[in-house]
């Protein structure tokens, strides 16, 4: 198949039918003077069947969560349930614009109200703001709450952020945006947070400590609510970071370990396609002396008592509230990623109150899946080790968990960039690599609570049989993708960001 922008300059090659809402001439008619083009883009043109046949063909070439088995540790790729795209679909929610007036916008000002509160309820929070549209986007929200609190308090000369060498990279670099020095603190052995170094850490400089609960390890950190009383003492705030937070719903919440702050990555948490920068929604939920610092305005409502004209809906007026003179103002054009709030609130809804069952699942799959790769009946565990070892303190993990690939590196020079390549082969998405950093040759895997116990079994299985492959195999894999190797540096430093037809003449 030919690549589409071969046919550019080719026009009237095929046949499409006309236009079915209106004529050129009367599209001409609605452009204002002087807005229209003096010459025809240099667009590809192409007939109908070939548009479809291009991006069927482009659709087969990439992977995804229903193309295979995603087990994308700290990620959480989740199956998204059909439902989710009919709802966001209805034309109350997806033909209306934020500028209409709140009665036209009743129904999905009351998702967003009832998301805030139930976000709110879940995490042990008292506000929460849907605005920002990623995870990292929370954080910096979060942090920006929390440096405005420490101002009002005349404590402004709080600097530093204290984060632990397990974390995603995003918390130091939004902690940063806002101007803070970021101090890593080290984990203990086995990985979780050595309360020594925090308290070593702490001082009356610490604005904040940035952790996530369970860990990137997919270890539980049992000594949070310590490690929460630490901080607090010194004077700093507690900020959860939620990507992980699949594993907890209903069991536990941030709240009652001692968080002041905390963002929720409703595209992990909630399902909903995600990935290379969007759709996402990252709010956060803050305890009650952050709340006046939240971005403004806020889903709210109030009783419509007796005078209720119509008599429908459920009693209340929903309307935008503002936050107030502290407020830090807006991060995010509009209110966020209604599509995304939308598609999360449908989810959370067919749990209703039974959310936690996900979360045992998530926890469930993830031990079952562990536990077979690492007692496998054949001897081809030899090259994988888990991080901490399994039979430490740890013979069970949360949602997630890491592989270390470095005895395999000893045994016979395969990384684990080489067996993450190798099972795309398989069929399977690649597990995280190279994160958390402290475990050498890492490999993070976490394969949500929607999996069956075959599609375990088969990844596991196939794991071990790359496991005992011939070297020379796996160090060349992929060998059956569209794309081998590719210069993963090269695209960072070369940023194209524009397609070339954008420059063509007639611009
Ligand atoms: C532990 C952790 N924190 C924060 C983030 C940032 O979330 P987002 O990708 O929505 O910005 C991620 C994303 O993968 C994560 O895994």
């Amino acid at each position: 198949m030919s690549d589409i922008f071969s046919f550019r300059g080719a026009p009237g090659t095929g046949w499409s039918q006309p236009s079915p809402i209106l004529e050129e001439s009367e599209v001409r008619k609605s452009i204002p003077n002087g807005a229209s083009r003096k010459a025809l883009p240099g667009w590809p043109r192409a007939s109908e069947p070939e548009i479809v046949r291009h991006y069927t063909w482009l659709s087969n070439r990439n992977f995804g969560i229903d193309t295979g088995f995603y087990p994308l540790g700290s990620c959480t790729m989740k199956h998204n349930p059909r439902l989710n795209e009919k709802i966001v679909q209805l034309p109350g929610i997806d033909r209306i614009h934020p500028l209409q007036p709140e009665s036209h916008l009743q129904g999905l000002l009351s998702i967003f109200f009832e998301m805030q509160e139930m976000l709110a309820e879940c995490s042990g929070m008292d506000s929460v703001t849907l605005q920002p549209v990623a995870g990292a986007q929370g954080e910096f929200t979060a942090i920006r709450c929390i440096q405005e609190y420490h101002r009002s308090n005349g404590e402004g000369h709080r600097d530093k952020v204290i984060v632990p060498d397990s974390a995603h990279g995003t918390n130091p670099a939004s902690a940063s945006m806002c101007g803070y020095e970021i101090v890593e603190i080290p984990s203990a052995e086995g990985g979780r947070l050595d309360l020594g170094a925090l308290s070593a850490a702490v001082g009356d400089d610490t604005a904040a400590m940035m952790i996530t609960n369970p860990s990137t390890l997919g270890l539980f950190e049992v000594e949070i609510t310590e490690a929460a009383r630490i901080v607090h003492e010194a004077g700093g705030q507690m900020y959860y970071d939620g990507a992980n937070f699949n594993a907890i719903i209903g069991k536990t919440d941030p709240g009652r370990m001692g968080f002041d702050a905390v963002h929720y990555n409703l595209h992990k948490t909630f399902s909903q396609p995600h990935g290379g920068g969007g759709p996402g929604s990252g709010p956060i939920g803050v305890r009650e002396h952050l709340s006046r610092f939240l971005p403004t305005p806020v889903a709210a409502r109030k009783s419509k008592g007796a005078e209720d004209p119509e008599g429908v809906g459920d009693g209340f007026w929903y309307f935008w509230e503002d936050v107030g003179e502290s407020s830090i103002g807006k991060v995010q054009q509009w209110h966020g990623n209604a599509g995304a709030v939308v598609r999360a609130w449908a989810f959370y809804r067919r749990y209703g109150r039974e959310l936690e069952m996900m979360s045992e699942h998530a926890v469930l799959n993830s031990n079952y899946l562990r536990h077979i790769i690492m007692n496998p009946d054949k001897e081809t565990a030899e090259g994988i080790h888990c991080m901490p070892a399994e039979g430490a303190d740890t013979d069970l993990v949360m949602h997630e968990f890491t592989l270390s690939m470095a005895p395999l590196k000893e045994l016979n020079g395969v990384t684990g960039k080489d067996v993450a390549k190798r099972l795309l082969d398989y069929g399977y998405m690649s597990p995280t690599v190279y994160f958390p950093q402290i475990v050498p040759e890492c490999l993070m895997i976490e394969p949500t609570e929607t999996e069956s116990k075959e599609v375990l079994d088969q990844f596991a299985s196939d794991l071990h049989s790359v496991l005992s492959e011939d070297p020379e195999t796996v160090t060349s894999a992929p060998h059956t993708t569209p794309v081998k190797r590719v210069d993963e540096v090269w695209a960072a430093r070369n940023l194209v960001l524009r397609h070339p037809g954008d420059s063509f003449p007639g611009r």
